[in-house]
């Protein structure tokens, strides 16, 4: 029997990725490349809805290629690629937009909040449209399943309706894919505000533990996490947000159960805590930090095993993308 096949994507807007893409997504990509037949982007199209400066963005996908390997994956067992370099993404993105409702896609809340932020007459379209382009990523590939973390559920409840609409008005085409996401890491919490998600996007990078940062300067920041009232380590994410996130953290990277860690500090105040937390993060990001940099020293190796990505992507994308043309109507170029 043939494996069941993932596909997810990343994006490369920051020099580093942060524990909560790390968590949230990217450790399961790492579990799911043994036992899927697994397809991992990192999307820099949708990267340029932020307007990043070109020497960085070309700079961040570098570096987000090589943290993807550092962090676990390897190019033998998945299929790792740059999403600008398979252009059926693009082309299944137009059929996409096309089948698409302009309110249904004003309705999306990671285009709502930000176009609350920066106004209609500044908002991208590309921010409006972005939605359309990750649908096309995921059912190019007629993936099963789409790890990611719990913000992009309602990206992924869009495909399967694009999908359904398409095979539905004209024949069966499309895998409905389903989301893949965990109850334990799916919403990492900032460190600062721990009623919010994790992002790059916030105010303040305090609260953001990012992989590639040095021990120094994580440590700083887990020691100086907000706790709640109490003295308790105890997962409550009611009451005590903060410390239940640091638990979620700690558990993820320890492998240890959260009830084991209330028990082991049971009696035990916040500082003790946070800096056991403290060690356990920069104890894991330490060999991944080193082991990007030296992969960063060996482009040629990495641009190697983009080329061989987009090979093995582009044969599967093209035959959707073939199959999806001549449904639609498009005449075959010959
Ligand atoms: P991006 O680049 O913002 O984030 C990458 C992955 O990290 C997860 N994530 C989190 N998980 C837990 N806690 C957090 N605080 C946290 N912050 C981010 C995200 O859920 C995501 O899984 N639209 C996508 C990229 C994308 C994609 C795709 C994903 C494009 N095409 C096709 C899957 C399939 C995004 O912006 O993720």
């Amino acid at each position: 029997m043939s494996k069941d096949r993932v596909l997810s994507g990343i994006q490369p807007t920051n020099g580093s990725f942060h524990l909560g893409n790390y968590l949230g997504a990217v450790k399961q990509w790492v579990e799911l490349q043994n036992t899927h037949d697994a397809f991992y982007c990192v999307v820099d199209l949708h990267a340029l809805t932020s307007s990043p400066d070109p020497k960085e963005l070309h700079q961040n996908t570098l570096t987000s290629v090589a943290q993807l390997i550092a962090l676990g994956l390897d190019p033998d067992r998945c299929t790792l690629f740059v999403q600008s370099h398979v252009p059926a993404h693009n082309q299944l993105a137009w059929v996409m937009e096309c089948l698409t409702g302009f309110g249904e896609a004003s309705r999306m809340t990671q285009f709502k909040d930000k176009s609350q932020k920066v106004g209609n007459e500044r908002i991208g379209v590309g921010v409006f449209t972005y939605p359309m382009l990750m649908a096309a990523d995921i059912l190019l590939y007629q993936a099963n399943q789409v790890p990611v973390g719990e913000d992009q559920r309602q990206h992924i409840e869009l495909t399967r309706d694009l999908a359904q609409r398409f095979n539905s008005t004209y024949g069966q085409t499309f895998t409905i894919p389903e989301g893949y996401i965990l109850k334990a890491g799916a919403k990492i919490y900032d460190l600062q505000d721990p009623t919010s998600k994790m992002s790059k996007s916030a105010d303040s990078l305090s609260g953001l533990i990012e992989i590639l940062e040095t021990p120094e300067v994580n440590t700083k920041k887990i020691k100086s996490a907000v706790t709640d009232t109490g003295r308790e380590i105890k997962f409550d994410e009611k009451e005590k947000p903060g410390i239940s996130n640091l638990l979620t953290i700690y558990s993820a990277l320890s492998g240890s159960k959260v009830a084991d860690i209330e028990k082991e500090f049971e009696g035990k105040g916040y500082g003790d805590f946070k800096g056991a937390v403290a060690e356990v993060v920069t104890n894991y990001l330490a060999p991944i930090r080193k082991q990007t940099l030296e992969l960063l020293d060996d482009r040629s190796h990495l641009e190697k095993i983009l080329k061989a990505g987009a090979q093995k992507a582009e044969v599967v994308a093209d035959k959707t993308l073939a199959d999806v043309y001549n449904k639609v109507g498009l005449i075959p170029r010959g």
